[in-house]
């Protein structure tokens, strides 16, 4: 067990999914969980859920590409709570295309919320975790972000920004105890993958040397441990989480 009793964890894009099976994570191993979302039922679903097996939670709608509400999201979690020892950059969107197709908006939409949104998310909590001298932040990239993959040039130039923007934050904030790590997810069963096409989804299991697909409780265990006293002396990593697909 990771042992988070009475952490103070926010988690992004936990309506579902892969943020959401985090959220749950969290909050079972005693983090209490601000659970964010677009929506705030979607929040708030979540949220029902941790309470409901006797965690504590938080639900908030924050659009992550818009720094205002970024900066609104920790002002709530900072009125209620007073720090923030977890922060999970987890909320993400695929807007799939070759890039000779590639609309400017589609380039744009994807780098906001998945590159710009976990920049927002970090810087605005960054001044507040050296104050504390503690904190972990766990960035959700994507085995796409490493090795490419054709018809996401936009989501793997974002999956790839996040892997230098951890590396980096890493370093700065190394000194004041905090501790940056990246995870980098196959392919994981969830309402992202859902879309993809029966033969392509023949093509990446065969990919998988595990032989099956993720579940999103795979990664969420990883988070735990990354997030736990036992992972103090990991800062700056990729790991992957993916069946060994990528090695
Ligand atoms: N499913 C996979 O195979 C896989 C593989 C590698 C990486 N990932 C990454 O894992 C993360 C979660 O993926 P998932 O499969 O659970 O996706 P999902 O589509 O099921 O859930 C995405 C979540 O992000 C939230 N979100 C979307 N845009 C947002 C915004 N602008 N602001 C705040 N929240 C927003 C949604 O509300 C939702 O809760 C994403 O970053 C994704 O890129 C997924």
């Amino acid at each position: 067990m990771a042992n988070l009793k009475d952490k103070i964890a926010v988690v992004t894009g936990a309506s579902r999914g892969i943020g959401r099976a985090i959220a749950l994570r969290l909050a079972a191993e005693g983090a209490k969980v601000v659970v964010t979302a677009t929506t705030l039922d979607g929040a708030q679903k979540t949220a029902d859920a941790i309470r409901q097996s006797g965690g504590e939670a938080l639900p908030v709608q924050v659009n992550v590409a818009d720094a205002d509400s970024v900066t609104q999201l920790f002002k709530t979690v900072m009125d209620q709570y007073g720090r923030v020892d977890i922060l999970v950059n987890n909320a993400g969107i695929t807007r799939d295309n070759l890039l000779v197709r590639m609309s400017q908006e589609e380039w744009q939409t994807v780098l906001d919320v998945n590159l710009t949104g976990v920049f927002n998310c970090i810087k605005a909590v960054t001044r507040t975790m050296m104050k504390q001298r503690a904190g972990k932040i766990i960035n959700i990239s994507s085995v796409v972000g490493e090795i490419g993959n054709a018809g996401q040039a936009n989501y793997s130039a974002a999956k790839a920004g996040i892997i230098g923007l951890t590396k980096s934050v890493a370093k700065e904030l190394a000194g004041r105890n905090i501790q940056v790590n990246c995870i980098a997810p196959g392919y994981i069963q969830t309402d992202m993958t859902e879309q993809i096409p029966e033969s392509a989804k023949e093509q990446l299991l065969n990919a998988i040397p595990s032989g099956r697909m993720g579940k999103p409780e795979d990664v969420a265990g990883l988070v735990a441990f990354l997030c736990s006293s036992d992972a103090d002396y990991i800062t700056g990593q990729v790991i992957n989480v993916d069946g060994g697909m990528v090695m």
